[in-house]
């Protein structure tokens, strides 16, 4: 067993606890970005300018008359940028635009004493603008040939030869939206400078380091002239990790200006208009599969919609192009990527980063050729697991693939499916207008940034003479329970009670060069920092120790190490080993470990309206030996629940009209745009962590859990898709859209039905 993995007996990673913060998020007493302005005196506000035109070059813009409404103080334009206008890592996104490229575009902000009078400004501001046509939609786009990006293929195999073993072939085509982060805090930035001109960003970002660049490309100043403060997120879910920093430099750029505090924080609507989603994808497949229903030959062309620029979309596609194969052992494959340009904001990243794309294709494919080849979807699934061996198609090899049956297994036995499978035939034969489904599917998913640099982190950790113990981290709390788990790795390293160690947020003047807390690693990368530097003050201590002529307690120790004057504390730093990427020819080993888990969901559909309920859902999730097991029992719930939502519920609408109002986003509050709520929730819900799932080589012996989880939910559409099914003749396949909603699960009904004849 590797040194970071080892466990000491009485470990405080592995006990359950609550939320480090759950006492201040459920009081309301957690402090939140937007929180702080009210204890800033002088604050200014800031307000969007926005044209209202999916596509079109600015005419005429003239802010003079926003200075007739009282309170305004400063109208921003890009004459104000004092560096560079850009807001985007891929230099492709003006912070100002003089072309606008999606309908609610902003090309000016106003700055006022109170958020009323911005507001007030920003209609004052005189905005012409020639409208350009715009592509609204993926297959819009596709048609135009309008794409951006890298266009990567993964390959492996021989294609030709294996559709010559297949004694079935399937084409398709599925198009599948996006999804809305709909994190509880919307964006918010607020930005100081101080008498040395130095700028205090505290910003609620998944990327702290990536805000301070941007920021301080747009002042024109170097990093060190920038902090940038994440106290925590209500929520980010990927919707922070590039999207927060144009605003923050439009706060800093209005701070400098002013030399007052500026806030800028997002109202629902501004926030849904105008910040990046989940990408939505095209696909079009062929698939080919032995008598027996092995897999034998893949070609797809997978297809994401990237909106208006680039923003993380190359990423997003190559982690959709690893997860193409979810569990599956897929022998010849060939799958294209590409990114297309369209009229919509940028499209970011959302928990599982395009993997829940790619698997998406995977089990949609599954879900509907199972019927055409009369196995039932269980066994088809089973019988493609990858096995020992094997490696995915860029190459990887799929260490303990034996986990994906064991889940499985564990879920088929606690669900008690023999017999549930039997109940849920039963009653469809008893019930005309009302079936039952009942799907399990597996996950397998990638932990690491595919982008090899990223994989490394930092931490500080002090130690006062009173033997506390302060820790600061690079990586940012947004409710998953990282700063708790952090806490725990603290404890249990030094040896010392949980109730000795304290968190400082997180800040890019204490930790440099931080990775975003993304792709699921935050408590992997930071982790492992944060034990680091606990192990060289241990080091020390053990020298103080080894001299003292008699046994210390831990204060006295600390004490006496401070009189020896032995430094008492340590920046600790870890990298991840092992890993390579070649981006252009989608092969390498991207991730330290797959993630598993499994799932199955029962569903009952009423055939007049595709109104639904969840019965009950069983999973069995893969997180190594759990560092905090309530944390992961919470982020598998919320995960899956969020899945279900993505796949099920919720619906972005675009104007896809020929009116003034084509691109704008109908679905911009929670009134129109259905989030799972308690109504939705599992009538039963069982989750269980895999047991002696130990992770050899990562921090204490544990396993990433922040994004696996949601792609449990692809269980809750394949149940629909087999309810609707049982509407029609046995052997019946169902095309299912991609959200499953209501509407659509009764058009897939009423499909199914027609199949009858
Ligand atoms: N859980 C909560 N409560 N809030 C969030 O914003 N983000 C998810 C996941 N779980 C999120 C969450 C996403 S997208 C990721 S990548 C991980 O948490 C990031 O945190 P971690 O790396 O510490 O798991
Ligand atoms: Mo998560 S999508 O990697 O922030």
């Amino acid at each position: 067993m590797s040194v970071l993995s080892q466990r000491p007996a009485n470990a405080i990673v592995g006990q359950e606890m609550p939320h480090e913060a759950a006492n201040l998020h459920v009081t309301g007493a957690a402090l939140y970005t937007d929180d702080l302005v009210g204890r800033t005196a002088g604050t200014l506000h800031a307000y969007p300018v926005r044209a209202e035109v999916a596509h079109g070059m600015v005419t005429k813009l003239d802010v003079t008359p926003a200075y007739d409404v009282p309170g305004v103080v400063r109208v921003l334009t890009g004459d104000d940028v004092p560096g560079v206008n850009d807001a985007g890592v891929k230099h492709d996104e003006p912070l100002f635009p003089t072309e606008v490229m999606f309908y609610g575009h902003a090309v000016a902000w106003v700055l006022a004493e109170d958020l009323e009078a911005a507001r007030k400004g920003a209609a004052a501001v005189v905005l012409e603008v020639d409208p350009l046509p715009a592509l609204i939609t993926v297959t819009e786009a596709i048609e135009a040939e309008s794409f951006q990006g890298a266009r990567p293929t993964l390959e492996r195999g021989d294609l030709d030869a294996g559709f010559e073993q297949a004694d079935h072939v399937f084409e398709g085509v599925f198009e599948f939206a996006g999804q809305e982060h709909f994190y509880l805090e919307t964006h918010c930035s607020f930005a100081l400078v101080d008498e040395n001109g130095q700028v205090f960003v505290q910003c609620s970002t998944q990327h702290p380091t990536e805000t301070q660049d941007i920021v301080s490309h747009v002042l024109g100043v170097h990093a060190h002239e920038v902090t940038v403060q994440c106290l925590r997120m209500g929520g980010g879910f990927g919707g922070k990790e590039m999207q927060p920093h144009g605003f923050a430099a439009i706060a800093a750029i209005g701070a400098k200006l002013t030399g007052r505090p500026v806030r800028l924080r997002l109202n629902r609507n501004q926030d849904i208009t105008m910040s990046g989603k989940r990408h939505g994808f095209h696909a079009s497949w062929k698939v080919g599969f032995t008598a027996e229903g092995k897999i034998v030959a893949l070609d797809a062309t997978l297809t994401a919609d990237g909106g208006w620029s680039l923003d993380l979309s190359e990423p997003v596609l190559a982690r959709a192009l690893c997860h193409v194969d979810n569990a599956y052992w897929v022998p010849n494959i060939k799958v294209a990527g590409r990114i297309a340009k369209s009229n919509k904001t940028s499209q970011t990243a959302f928990r599982g980063f395009g993997g829940p794309q790619g698997m998406l294709v995977m089990e949609d494919i599954l879900g509907r050729v199972a019927p055409k080849l009369g196995i039932p979807a269980h066994e088809l699934r089973r019988k493609n697991f990858y096995t020992a061996g094997q490696t995915t198609p860029y190459g990887q090899e799929v260490r303990h693939p034996e986990r994906i049956a064991s889940c499985w297994n564990q879920v088929w036995r606690d669900g008690q499916l023999d017999r549930r499978m039997a109940e849920v035939e039963d009653f469809n034969a008893a019930h005309p207008y009302r079936k039952r489904g009942l799907a399990i599917t597996p996950v397998k998913f990638g932990i690491s940034f595919n982008f090899v640099s990223f994989n490394q982190a930092g931490a500080l950790v002090h130690i006062y003479k009173d033997g506390s113990v302060l820790i600061n981290h690079g990586g940012a709390e947004m409710g998953q329970g990282l700063h708790t788990k952090m806490l725990q790795v603290a404890a249990t390293t030094l040896g010392v009670p949980l109730d000795r160690v304290r968190l400082a947020p997180t800040r890019t003047d204490k930790v440099p060069n931080t990775s975003a807390t993304a792709a699921s690693s935050g408590a992997d990368l930071n982790g492992g920092a944060v034990k680091d530097a606990c192990e060289q003050i241990l080091a020390r201590l053990e020298k103080v120790k080894a001299d003292a002529t008699e046994e210390l307690g831990w204060d006295d120790l600390v004490r006496k190490a401070y009189l020896d004057r032995v430094q008492l504390w340590a920046a600790g730093y870890y990298r991840t080993e092992g890993l390579s990427w070649d981006a252009s020819i989608v092969q390498g080993n991207p991730f330290k470990y797959f993630a598993f888990g499994a799932a199955a969901t029962e569903v009952e559909v009423d055939g007049f309206t595709g109104a639904y309920a969840t019965r009950r859902v069983d999973i069995v999730h893969d997180v190594g030996d759990s560092l905090s097991p309530l944390i992961d029992i919470g982020q598998i719930e919320g995960g899956f629940v969020q899945g279900a939502g993505w796949l099920t519920l919720e619906d972005l609408r675009w104007d896809t009209s020929d009116r003034p109002s084509r691109g704008r986003l109908a679905t911009q509050a929670a009134s129109t745009y259905k989030l799972p709520s308690f109504s939705e929730m599992p009538a039963q819900f069982n989750v269980q962590l895999l047991q002696d799932a130990h992770e050899d080589g990562a921090v204490y012996g544990s396993k990433a859990v922040g994004e696996p989880p949601l792609m449990l939910a692809f269980s809750v559409r394949e149940a629909l898709r087999q309810a609707a099914a049982a509407f029609g003749p046995e052997g019946t396949s169902v095309d299912l859209a991609g959200p499953a909603t209501p509407e659509a699960v009764f058009w897939a009904v009423e499909a199914a039905r027609a199949n009858a004849g």
